[in-house]
C-alpha cells in the first residue's frame, strides 16, 4: 500500500471521517439502495459477508441484520480515521467486526465468504485490478460480489466532474461496471439510476 494515490487516498479519507454529521447524512440519502444491494447479496443466516471500503460503516447494519447472529460481517477499510467511525458502528450491530486493511491485500484466508460488498468504495480504489483478484481469493466458488457504484457522464461535463470527483474522494475508476464485465463476463444490474450513472450491480464469483 505504499504508492502515492493510495498514501493520498487514506489522507482524503481519513479527513472525510472527521464530518460524521455529512456521512451520517449520506447514510440516510442511500439506505434504501444499500438495501437493495443487501438483498441482492443472497446471503442468509450463518453466512459471512465482507464490507470491502466499508467506510464510516453505514451499510454494516444491514449486512449484520441479513446474515443474523450467527454469521459474521467483515468491514475493511484503509483509513484509520474510517476504521475508528465503522468500529463503533460495528459495536452497536453485531456480528459486524472491522479491521483496518488495504482492499488490494486482504487480511482473509481463501474462500473465506459466501459474498462480498463495496459500496462507494471501488471506483476510489487506485488498483482496482489487484483489489478484484483480491475478491475472487477471499469469496467462495458460488458466492457473489455485490457493487453500488456510480460513474460521471459522458464528454466535457464528465471530464470536469471526474476532476472534481478525484480532488473530494479520490475517484480512480471512471467506469467501475464496463470493469466488473470485463473481469466476470456475466454482471446483473441489479438497479440504476440518474439515467444510469448509478448502479447496483451483482457478479458471479466462479
Ligand atoms: C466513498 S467511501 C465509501 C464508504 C462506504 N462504503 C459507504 O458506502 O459509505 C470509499 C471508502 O473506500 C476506502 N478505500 C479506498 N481504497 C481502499 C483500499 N485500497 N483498501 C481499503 N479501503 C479503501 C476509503 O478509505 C473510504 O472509506
Amino acid at each position: 500500500m505504499a504508492d502515492d494515490a493510495a498514501r493520498r487516498g487514506q489522507r482524503v479519507y481519513d479527513r472525510w471521517a472527521e464530518y460524521g454529521v455529512l456521512y451520517r447524512a449520506v447514510d440516510r440519502l442511500t439506505r434504501s439502495v444499500r438495501k437493495t444491494a443487501g438483498v441482492a447479496l443472497g446471503v442468509g443466516a450463518g453466512d459471512a459477508v465482507l464490507d470491502l471500503g466499508c467506510g464510516p460503516g453505514g451499510s454494516l447494519p444491514i449486512l449484520a441484520d441479513a446474515v443474523g447472529a450467527d454469521g459474521t460481517v467483515i468491514g475493511v477499510d484503509y483509513s484509520a480515521g474510517m476504521v475508528r467511525a465503522a468500529t463503533e458502528r460495528a459495536r452497536a450491530n453485531p456480528p459486524a467486526a472491522v479491521i483496518r486493511g488495504d482492499a488490494g491485500g486482504l487480511p482473509l484466508r481463501d474462500d473465506a465468504v459466501d459474498a462480498a460488498f463495496a459500496s462507494l468504495a471501488l471506483s476510489a480504489m487506485p488498483a482496482i485490478g489487484g483489489v478484484l483478484d483480491e475478491v475472487e481469493r477471499v469469496v467462495r466458488p458460488g458466492g457473489r460480489l455485490v457493487v453500488v457504484d456510480g460513474r460521471a457522464p459522458d464528454g466535457a461535463a464528465g471530464s470536469a466532474l471526474r476532476a472534481v470527483y478525484r480532488r473530494l474522494v479520490n475517484f480512480r475508476n471512471p467506469d467501475v461496471l464496463a470493469v466488473l464485465r470485463h473481469r466476470f463476463g456475466s454482471v446483473t444490474v441489479v438497479e440504476s439510476f440518474d439515467a444510469g450513472l448509478e448502479f447496483v450491480a451483482r457478479a458471479d464469483v466462479a
